[in-house]
C-alpha cells in the first residue's frame, strides 16, 4: 500500500552506500530485488507470494506497515518447504468462501495458509494476496 517516494528512494540510495541488505536466510528458495515504486502488495501480486508469507519471511526486515522498502533491496520471498507460490489477488466483492471455492480448497485450508485472515474473514482487502494452494504450508505451532 505504501509507495517509495523519490525523496525516500534517494535517501534509501544514500543509506545503501553504508548499509548493505540483510543477508538472505540460508534456506531461502526465492529472492527478489525491490524496484522503484514497489509496494508489498505489488511484490506479492507479481511474484506469487502471499501477503502473509512476504511479511512472515521478512519479519524484522520489512516493517509492519511495509513503509521501509528501498530500491535495490534484496529480499527473500519464501523458505524451502514453506513456500506457497499458488496465490490469488483479492478483488472487490470476494469473500474467503468465494476465494476458497474458486480455488477448489476448503475454507479451513485457506485460513490455515493465510493466518493473518481472521476466522470470520472480516479483515481482508482488495489487492491483498492469498495462498490458495491445497497443500498446507503454514504451521504456526511448529514455526514462530
Ligand atoms: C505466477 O503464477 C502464474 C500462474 O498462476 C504464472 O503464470 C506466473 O509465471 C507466476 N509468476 C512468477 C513470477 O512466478
Ligand atoms: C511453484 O513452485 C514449484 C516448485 O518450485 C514449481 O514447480 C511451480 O512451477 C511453481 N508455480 C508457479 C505458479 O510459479
Ligand atoms: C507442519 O507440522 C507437521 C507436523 O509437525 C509437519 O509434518 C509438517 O512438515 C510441517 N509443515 C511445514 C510446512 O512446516
Amino acid at each position: 500500500m505504501f509507495q517509495i517516494t523519490s525523496a525516500a528512494a534517494a535517501l534509501a540510495g544514500a543509506i545503501t552506500v553504508i548499509a548493505q541488505s540483510a543477508a538472505l536466510p540460508a534456506n531461502c528458495d526465492r529472492s527478489y530485488t525491490v524496484k522503484l515504486g514497489d509496494t508489498c502488495d505489488i511484490i506479492s501480486a507479481t511474484q506469487n507470494v502471499s501477503t502473509y508469507q512476504l511479511a512472515a519471511v521478512n519479519t524484522g526486515i520489512i516493517d509492519p506497515e511495509c513503509a521501509n522498502l528501498y530500491e535495490g533491496e534484496l529480499i527473500c520471498l519464501g523458505i524451502t518447504g514453506q513456500d506457497c507460490n499458488v496465490t490469488y489477488v483479492m478483488q472487490s466483492g470476494d469473500t474467503c468462501s468465494s476465494i476458497a471455492a474458486a480455488a477448489g480448497i476448503p475454507v479451513s485450508t485457506f485460513l490455515t495458509n493465510n493466518p493473518n485472515v481472521n476466522p470470520i474473514c472480516t479483515n481482508i482487502y482488495p489487492d491483498e494476496v492469498f495462498c490458495t494452494a491445497s497443500q498446507i504450508y503454514v504451521n504456526l505451532t511448529s514455526t514462530e
